[in-house]
């Protein structure tokens, strides 16, 4: 891991910080507000899809992800950072990448990609569903969620959207519940941190539209 990687779990309630593009810090308290919404402000949540220009951007998300919620994710921040821009272009231009709170202090971002085989192309996998901490509790993952939800039902064929969680996160297995999602099994020992710790995943799924 970069000796500059924000230290995780060094969250503030700072309802203007967002993510830096650049870095996938945390910027300052007191930098410009965010486009996301403002505290207690029940407005619509802009989202927007991400497109192949914006690899920097998609990468400050994930690792802003990794580093904030580390044991949401297989991935780790050093892989994250590992990968080329090129890997993060080609899932910009092959899914619906979406990115909450506009492009300058983003504050969430959600994928869903279809898959590429013939006989499994009806179905569409949600992934990477992260929101800054600060931004949390306004709405903002459910207007994630809906964007890829709309996205796969835009794809033709797309019959059904699935996804991961690790059992014991109920924040976001309640949102995906209030979405439609339903779970339908449990992948055990779906994942092991370095520490020797195992996590259990629920499988979901929702049909679509
Ligand atoms: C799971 C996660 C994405 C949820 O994001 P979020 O933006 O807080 O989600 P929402 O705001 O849409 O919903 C959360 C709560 O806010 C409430 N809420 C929604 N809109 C609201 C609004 N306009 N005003 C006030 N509250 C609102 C919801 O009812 C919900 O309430 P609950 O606590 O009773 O469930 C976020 O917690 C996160 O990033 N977690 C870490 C990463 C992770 O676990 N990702 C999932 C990997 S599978």
């Amino acid at each position: 891991m970069s000796a500059a990687a924000p230290t995780p779990g060094a969250d503030d309630a700072n309802p203007a910080a967002g993510i830096d593009p650049q870095t996938g810090h945390q910027t300052s308290p007191g930098a410009p507000p965010a486009a996301a919404p403002d505290a207690g402000s029940c407005g619509p949540v802009e989202v927007v899809r991400l497109g192949v220009d914006d690899v920097a951007v998609f990468r400050a998300l994930r690792l802003a992800a990794m580093t904030r919620s580390p044991d949401a994710f297989n991935s780790t921040y050093g892989e994250e950072l590992a990968k080329p821009d090129a890997w993060y272009a080609e899932r910009l231009a092959e899914d619906g990448v979406f990115a909450a709170g506009g492009r300058t202090q983003p504050q969430g971002m959600v994928g869903v990609r279809r898959y590429p085989t013939a006989k499994a192309r009806h179905k569409a996998w949600l992934y990477g569903l992260f929101v800054a901490p600060e931004a949390r509790g306004r709405g903002v993952g459910q207007a994630l969620v809906q964007a890829a939800l709309s996205h796969a039902a835009g794809e033709v064929d797309v019959e059904l959207v699935l996804l991961t969680v690790v059992t014991g996160n109920a924040p976001a297995i309640a949102l995906y519940e209030r979405m439609g999602f339903e779970a339908y099994g449990v992948e055990p020992r779906a994942m092991k941190t370095p520490d020797g710790t195992y996590y259990d995943d629920l499988l979901m799924a929702r049909p679509v539209p």
